[in-house]
């Protein structure tokens, strides 16, 4: 495999069990630079999981996670399988950006704290220059105006573009989205799609969980519907939405009012 060609986020065979519960049954996906992927299915279908699996919130008990070439080491912990390495933990934490469907903001910070903590606390930044890069940030997702007022005093647009501009500060080599869009209102929608929209058109690497299948039509290069922990179908979006094979995927796409 050529250096081109490698994943930056490769997920293989990944198994998740909740107790007794099976919620991944062995699913794989792997994003290269650029891509972006949208990853669909019903409530409970294990899109958050997959997610949080890949940047090690969780721990998945089977299947490998490959950074950048790199593959996470395990180890066993009182019998359950763990990440070997702290040091793989904090570079997949620091370089796999997270954007959260409720945004996660800091309360007590301004926007542009919010911005700046962790590029000077993780990544070791000087304060004058990650506040120079911050306040660019907040200006490149319309909301450089807000740099010093608190998340309370934002939109709720406008605070999912505040977390963006902080995931962005920390020059993420991917980024994953767990809808970042579903608790916004229509008209606040709008502006939090059309940053995601420039970021897709800048080259960034993304997997983005919605429930906004037009977004998932106008953005992805690759559509994957995952269904019960099972990857049910995947492929390009005019497939995926203009010839789905499944029946389960057809239904799906139904109940969700896409035109078939
Ligand atoms: N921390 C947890 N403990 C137990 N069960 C969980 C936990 N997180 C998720 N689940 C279960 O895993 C399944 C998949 O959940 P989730 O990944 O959140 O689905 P989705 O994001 O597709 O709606 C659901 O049945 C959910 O109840
Ligand atoms: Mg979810």
């Amino acid at each position: 495999m050529t250096a081109d060609t490698q994943p930056v986020l490769e997920l293989r065979d990944i198994h998740k069990y909740f107790g007794d519960l099976e919620v991944l049954k062995g699913v794989s996906i792997a994003a290269r630079a650029g891509e972006v992927i949208a990853l669909i299915g019903s409530s409970g279908s294990g899109k958050s999981t997959l997610l949080r699996c890949a940047n090690l919130l969780e721990t998945a008990q089977q299947g490998d996670i490959i950074f950048k070439g790199d593959p996470i080491e395990w180890k066993q912990k009182r019998g359950q399988r763990v990440p070997a390495s702290e040091e793989q933990v904090r570079g997949i934490r620091t370089h796999l950006s997270m954007v959260f469907q409720q945004f996660n903001l800091w309360s007590h910070m301004s926007v542009l704290q919010n911005v700046i903590e962790a590029p000077i606390t993780v990544l070791g930044e000087e304060r004058g220059a990650a506040e120079a890069k911050g306040r660019a940030l907040l200006e490149k997702v319309g909301i450089g105006d807000k740099c010093e007022v608190y998340p309370s005093q934002l939109s709720g647009g406008q605070q999912q573009r505040a977390a963006i501009a902080r995931a962005l500060a920390m020059e993420p080599d991917a980024m994953l989205f767990d809808e970042p869009t579903s608790a916004l209102d229509p008209e606040l929608e709008q502006e939090v799609i059309k940053v995601i929209k420039d970021l897709a058109a800048e080259g960034r690497t993304m997997i983005i969980v919605t429930h906004d299948m037009s977004l998932a039509r106008d953005v992805a290069g690759h559509v994957v519907f995952l269904h019960k922990g099972l990857i049910e179908e995947e492929g390009v979006p005019s497939e995926v939405f203009g010839n789905p094979k499944s029946d389960r995927l057809r239904q799906f796409l139904l109940s969700t009012s896409v035109a078939v």
